[in-house]
Parts: structure tokens; C-alpha cells; sequence
């Protein structure tokens, strides 16, 4: 009876070893560290990963080889194999390594994220660039940030004036997260799910059980999926994903109702994604899982990694005293203490500009981008790279790195008033957001939303650690994950500056 059972996977470990050997001995890959049988590296990989890769790096070199099981990975960590992968052999490495999950949630890459380079991605991408996030647009959506902006405020300075509250620390993601959710899903479904008292209506009780079902759903596949013959000991639960993406379907049909009887009532187009994808849906031929794909891509690409920016900002603002002062001299100066800051004063706040780029550099939410993958064979770094490996940049380790910058651990904004450095794929050094066809297309909304919540936490109050710890003593380290949370959510106290009638929101019914 054992040998029917073992005979399949002899053979299965026979091919991955085969495969393994014959790409090791026709290619000339990247060193790194010595992979087991069957597993790779998978083992050896420390959970925070982009810490692991740049320690290896430090071994084996800029470019190196990771095996994932059978799946080959490369990791670059210098600027000029960054320019490599992002610039000069861009199109040969622009797919998409798509887990099963993913491949799953994105009906096998419909969407934007995990859509592979080709006809449909350059169709989607034109969508983004020339129609979604087009400047004008961004602009016509600028009031919901102010709104999210100024509500925070207002929340942070109830609760902090509440006198059960005094003295006592606040969590500071859970003001941010409140900004990021209400702000990207009004600016994709044109829906406040949140009313005035912070109560979550039912569809955004469904929504937020969507996006942490998703959330869980993929997690539970991480292993096996990097080992193929393993998969059939691990098979996706077909019905959970079938389920979850027709409850995804089913609420974000319902909003498309709403908006379409809406607009028949009121007349008029909206400035919000779900309007614009209403309108363009015919012009662009757009079928409607890349219509629901896309939306719900801007949720998962532009939510959490905002709040993290910020919240990695405001422990850094703590933990630099000097840096958090000079910020808010700067804006008492530009704005002054009668009135609140607004996008318009960005271009006369040129320091706390570079309070965010400096952050973001430090501190990259997704530090290892998003996987791109190879759909030709490669060269990079004079290794070879065979067609369908995954090709990481370790953007973290890059921005840490000192033969490009001086004292690179140091928090000092002040190096990009020295130095004009860009931020949005044209500087190699500094690639929060990637570069290439593949660039963040929401980096602008992302600058924005994080210069502006920056802006008016400093503005409004000043933040200290909670009482008893000292500055030295909040913990910078990171919780592992494609996006990177800090381990301890940031605690911090935060006293008013300014005069209590500032602190009102600014709504707008847009
Ligand atoms: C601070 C905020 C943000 C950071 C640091 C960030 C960073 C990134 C990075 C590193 C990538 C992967 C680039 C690559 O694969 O080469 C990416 C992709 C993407 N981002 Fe952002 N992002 C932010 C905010 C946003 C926002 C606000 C949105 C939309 C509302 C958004 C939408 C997207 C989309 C749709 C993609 C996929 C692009 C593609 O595959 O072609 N991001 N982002």
C-alpha cells in the first residue's frame, strides 16, 4: 500500500530536485545562501524578510538567490541593480507572481495589481494614469482629505480633552486607519461608511469583514504555495474563496445601484472612481471583474500603506523632538495659529515635505515592493535570471544604504533640503514607490494624504511618548507581512496647541 502513495511523490521531489539542478547548471544565477532539497530556503528565511535579504545581501552581494521550494527569487539591494530591474529591463520583468490567493481574489489578474504586463495591464494602467488619478481629479477629491483630515483632528481632540482621558496616551493608527478607510473608500465607492459619531453602517460592517475575510483567506495558503507537489495536501478551499468573492460582488453591486439611481435622481457625474468607472466602463470596454477588481485594488493598495506612513512618521516626530519643533515652527510661521493648513500651503512648508520623504525612506511600507516577475529570460548584474522568477527590490535596505547616503540611520529631513531628491521612481535611491511601468499609480494621493494628516497632527498638537517611557525606549521594530505594521502599535500623548475653535472638521457632501 505505502509504495502506490509514494510513488508520486518520489517523482514529484525527483522533478523539483531535476528542475533545480538543470536551472543551477545551464544559468549563471545569483549566489546566496545553500538551499535544501525540495524546501529552498523557505526554512532559513527570517520572518521579517527584507531584514533577512539586506543580512544576506551583506554576505553574498547585492544580487542574490532565494528558493522559495522550487520557485526561484532574486533580490536586488543595490540603487544601480534597482535601475536595472525598474528601468532598463522594466518591460521583460513587469508580470506578476500571483499566489493563489491572489490569483483567486483578482479572477486570475483582471485587476490592476495582479494583472500580468500585456494588452489588458496597458489598458487598465491608461484607465489609472489618464482618468483616475489624473491631477484634475485629484484635485476635484482634494475636499474628502480635508474632510478625513480635519475630522481626525476633531476625534483626537475629543478624546484627548476628555477628562477620563487626561495625561493618558492615545493609539495613534487607530485615529490614522479611521482617515485611510473613510478617505479611500469615499474617494472609490463615493460612500461614507462612518457616520458623524464614528458609528460604522451595515455596509461598512460587510466591507470591513470583506477586506479581514481576504486578509485571512490568503494568509492561510502561505506555505504550500511555494511548493507545488505540496499543494494537493493543501488544496484552496475553493468554496471560501467562491463565497468570499460573491459577497465582495454582491455589496459592491449594491453601491453601483445606489449610485445609478442617484445619478438618475440628481443627475450629474461624480468625481469618486465608481462615477468616473461608470462612465468610462464603455469607452475603455471594461468587463465588470476588472470594473470591481480595480476598486477594490484601490482599497488594498491605498489604504493601510498610507495610515502605516504616517504612524512610522509620528514614532520617528517622537523620537526627534528637535525634528517635530522645527516642523511646527515652520507651519506656525506658513499657516499661523488662526486658521488650519490646507494642501494649497504644501509648496511654502518645504520642511515638513521633507519630514515625509525622510520617513518614508526610513521606513517604506511595502519594503520589498510587490513581486514583479520575469516573462523572458534576463540578464541582471551580468547573472542570469530565467524566465518566471520572481524578482524582488529591496527598496528598504537601498534607502539604508551608505555608499548612497550619509549617515543613512539618521532621521535629518534636512538632507533633502541639501539635496532635491525624488521620491516617485526617478531617483533610484529612493523608491517608496517603486519605478518603471509598474510605478505606484497612486503615489501623488499617497504624498498627499500623508504630507497633510503629517501636517495637521503637528500643527494641532504636540506628541510626546506615554508617561513613564521615554522617547529611546518605543519599539521600531516591524511586524512581518508584505506590508510592514510596527510590531507595538505606536502609544503616544497628544496636547493641544492651537485655539480650541480649530478643531472643528470640515465636512463636505462630496
Ligand atoms: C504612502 C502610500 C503608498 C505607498 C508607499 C505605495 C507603494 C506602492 C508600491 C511600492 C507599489 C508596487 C510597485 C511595483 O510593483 O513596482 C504600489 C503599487 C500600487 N499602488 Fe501604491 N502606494 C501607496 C499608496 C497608494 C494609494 C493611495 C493607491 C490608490 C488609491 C495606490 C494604488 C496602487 C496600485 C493600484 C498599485 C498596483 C500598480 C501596478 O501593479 O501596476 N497606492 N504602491
Amino acid at each position: 500500500m505505502a509504495i502506490p502513495v509514494l510513488l508520486p511523490v518520489l517523482v514529484a521531489v525527483l522533478v523539483v530536485v531535476a528542475t533545480f539542478l538543470y536551472q543551477k547548471l545551464r544559468f549563471k544565477l545569483p549566489p546566496g545562501p545553500r538551499p535544501w532539497p525540495v524546501v529552498g530556503n523557505l526554512y532559513d528565511i527570517k520572518p521579517v524578510r527584507f531584514r533577512c535579504f539586506a543580512e544576506w545581501a551583506q554576505t553574498y552581494g547585492p544580487i542574490i538567490s532565494v528558493w522559495f521550494g522550487s520557485t526561484l527569487n532574486v533580490i536586488v539591494s543595490s540603487s544601480e541593480l534597482a535601475k536595472e530591474v525598474l528601468k532598463d529591463k522594466d518591460q521583460q520583468l513587469a508580470d506578476r507572481h500571483r499566489s493563489r490567493s491572489a490569483a483567486k481574489f483578482s479572477r486570475d489578474g483582471k485587476d490592476l495589481i495582479w494583472a500580468d504586463y500585456g494588452p489588458h495591464y496597458v489598458k487598465v494602467r491608461k484607465v489609472c494614469t489618464l482618468e483616475l488619478f489624473s491631477p484634475k481629479r485629484l484635485e476635484a477629491l482634494r475636499p474628502i482629505r480635508e474632510d478625513e483630515v480635519t475630522a481626525m483632528v476633531e476625534s483626537i481632540f475629543k478624546d484627548t480633552t476628555n477628562p477620563e482621558m487626561s495625561g493618558k496616551s492615545l493609539l495613534v493608527k487607530k485615529y490614522l486607519g479611521t482617515v485611510a478607510f473613510n478617505n479611500i473608500t469615499r474617494l472609490a465607492f463615493g460612500k461614507r461608511f462612518v457616520n458623524d459619531d464614528g458609528v460604522v453602517d451595515e455596509q461598512g460592517i460587510e466591507f470591513k469583514a470583506i477586506v479581514s475575510n481576504g486578509l485571512k483567506l490568503g494568509a492561510s495558503l502561505a506555505m504550500a504555495e511555494h511548493i507545488p507537489w505540496l499543494r494537493w495536501m493543501f488544496p484552496l478551499d475553493e468554496d471560501a474563496f467562491a463565497k468570499h468573492g460573491a459577497r465582495r460582488d454582491r455589496l459592491t453591486r449594491a453601491i453601483m445601484e445606489e449610485h445609478t439611481l442617484a445619478r438618475q435622481k440628481n443627475g450629474g457625474e461624480k468625481q469618486h472612481f465608481f462615477d468616473a468607472l461608470l462612465v468610462l466602463k464603455d469607452k475603455y470596454d471594461l468587463s465588470e471583474d476588472t470594473l470591481i477588481g480595480l476598486l477594490w485594488d484601490m482599497i488594498t493598495a491605498g489604504m493601510d500603506t498610507t495610515a502605516i506612513s504616517v504612524e512610522w512618521a509620528m514614532a520617528k516626530l517622537i523620537k526627534n523632538p528637535r525634528v517635530q519643533q522645527k516642523a511646527q515652527d515652520e507651519i506656525d510661521r506658513v499657516v499661523g495659529v488662526e486658521r488650519v493648513m490646507t494642501e494649497n500651503d504644501f509648496s511654502n512648508l518645504p520642511y515638513l515635505q521633507s519630514v515625509a520623504k525622510e520617513a518614508l525612506r526610513l521606513h517604506p511600507p511595502t519594503p520589498l515592493m510587490l513581486p514583479h516577475r520575469s516573462n523572458a529570460h534576463v540578464k541582471i548584474g551580468g547573472y542570469d535570471i530565467p524566465k518566471g522568477s520572481n524578482v524582488h527590490v529591496n527598496v528598504w535596505a537601498i534607502a539604508r544604504d551608505p555608499a548612497v547616503w550619509k549617515n543613512p540611520l539618521e532621521f535629518r529631513p534636512e538632507r533633502f533640503l541639501e539635496e532635491d531628491v525624488d521620491m516617485k521612481g526617478h531617483d533610484f535611491r529612493l523608491l517608496p514607490f517603486g519605478a518603471g511601468r509598474r510605478v505606484c499609480p497612486g503615489a501623488q494621493l499617497g504624498i498627499n494624504l500623508v504630507t497633510s494628516m503629517l501636517g495637521h497632527l503637528l500643527h494641532h498638537f504636540v506628541w510626546t511618548p506615554p508617561p513613564g517611557m521615554k522617547p529611546e525606549d518605543i519599539d521600531m521594530s516591524e511586524n512581518p507581512g508584505l506590508v510592514t505594521y510596527m510590531r507595538s502599535p505606536l502609544q503616544a500623548v497628544a496636547t493641544p496647541r492651537l485655539p480650541s475653535e480649530l478643531y472643528k472638521r470640515i465636512a463636505v457632501d462630496l
